[in-house]
């Protein structure tokens, strides 16, 4: 009886290991390029965040067709649709397909219900929300680096800020989204792990300089960044969808591009080009608040030198056209500067950038990273990961960091000049 009971247990045993070795083995070989439903969908602005909303989602080679079908969501009558482009790109995995649809004309600070497809394979329906035309408060979420070997703690960092932060107004990321930039798989799980938020809230991306990486940790262009955000295009022609702009609400946003050398091969004159646009395009705004991410910070926490050509080229430009803050990620610590002016730091009174490094939101730490003297505030974020986040209003700014359990690291704000 007994020798038959195990027999048994072994044999379920045996089954079970089978079963799941054939999982495994279809997953493992089932190539991206013959998904039919659009998988990863994910929302960023390339227009007006009050009347416009820009969807991107990825199928395998062979669907074509990009349609959302959207309506108001107290208006269960009417659908319109919305067609967009398709591109297909070459991916370790195989060739997928690459969809965006831009709808436009749409009514602010209004609720949208909406799904994704080719007109006959449908995503699941996700809402979005306009902006107001006006904001006067608005909160945002800013996530450092998320790379790793996998996603899993992104996906709690994520999760976790968006559940605490539903009325936050979209989601940043400083960069080095992933930790391979030429992996499928890696971005794949990068945006499965954003299910249920990046389908929901707008996200804006900062690229970094693993996204240049490929498996062999050789440089290549980036093109699996560029093919699977769409964000808007009014950065230096060579830059595009690594350097550009866009207002909501008091606030006005400069994305730049930090990764000269992973680059240069293909973009040698990237910091004069990025120089010129920065000052056209701070320049060219009245918003009383100025806010600048770039990947690399200019005021490092590594143990070597920093990067002074981006220094150099850079903070006397933020100087002169007074930039509130500069964000930053690449040494996955959480650091914030006092206000510096040319390289020497005030009390802010006169003026002058703060320069925050936002710490990471993934597994990757960094424990060779130090406290440097320009740091009001410093923490290196070793045992849980930690995000942002910042309010801004017509009268303030207000900066929080957190850890991923909720304690608060750093709260730092500053008043609106013309309210001093
Ligand atoms: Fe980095």
């Amino acid at each position: 009886m007994m020798l038959r009971l195990v027999n048994l247990f072994t044999k379920r045993k045996i089954l079970w290991v089978t079963a799941m070795l054939i999982v495994t083995l279809v997953l493992w070989f089932f190539p991206p390029s013959l998904i039919i439903f659009p998988r990863n969908v994910t929302l960023t602005w390339t227009g007006v965040p009050a009347t416009s909303q820009t969807i991107t989602w990825q199928t395998g080679r062979y669907i074509n067709g990009s349609q959302v079908e959207y309506m108001e969501l107290i208006d269960n009558l009417h659908s319109t649709t919305g067609a967009g482009s398709a591109q297909q790109v070459t991916t370790d995995r195989g060739m997928i397909t690459v969809h965006s649809v831009q709808l436009t004309d749409l009514k602010p600070a209004t609720r949208y219900q909406y799904r994704v497809g080719n007109g006959f394979f449908w995503s699941s329906c996700h809402t979005f929300t306009t902006a107001p035309t006006q904001p006067k408060a608005f909160k945002f979420l800013l996530f450092g680096d998320s790379q790793g070997n996998s996603y899993d703690l992104w996906q709690r960092t994520l999760q976790t800020g968006y559940e605490r932060n539903h009325d936050a107004a979209f989601i940043m990321n400083i960069g080095d989204l992933v930790d391979i930039g030429l992996s499928y798989v890696q971005w794949d799980d990068w945006f499965q792990a954003g299910h249920g938020v990046i389908d929901s809230m707008t996200v804006m991306t900062v690229m970094g300089n693993h996204e240049t990486y490929t498996k062999e940790w050789k440089i290549a262009q980036p093109l699996l960044y560029t093919a699977l955000f769409q964000l808007p295009n009014n950065g230096p022609a060579t830059l595009q969808g690594k350097v550009y702009s866009f207002d909501y609400g008091d606030a006005h946003f400069s994305i730049l591009d930090s990764q000269l050398q992973e680059e240069a091969e293909w973009i040698p004159e990237m910091l004069p080009l990025q120089q010129d646009w920065l000052e056209k395009d701070l320049a060219g705004t009245n918003k009383p608040w100025k806010l600048v991410f770039i990947h690399r910070p200019v005021y490092h926490n590594r143990p070597s030198n920093g990067d002074e050509d981006l220094r150099d080229a850079l903070t006397p430009l933020f100087d002169r056209y007074n930039v509130d803050v500069v964000f930053a990620g690449h040494d996955h610590v959480y650091a914030r500067s006092y206000p510096l002016v040319s390289g020497t730091w005030t009390d802010g009174t006169g003026g002058g950038p703060v320069y925050i490094t936002t710490g990471r939101s993934g597994k990757k730490t960094f424990s060779r990273a130090q406290a440097k003297n320009w740091n009001a505030m410093y923490y290196n974020p070793l045992e849980e990961p930690n995000y942002l986040t910042v309010e801004v209003s017509e009268y303030s700014l207000l900066i929080k960091a957190f850890k991923l359990n909720g304690e608060i690291i750093d709260t730092w704000d500053k008043t609106a000049k013309h309210v001093e």
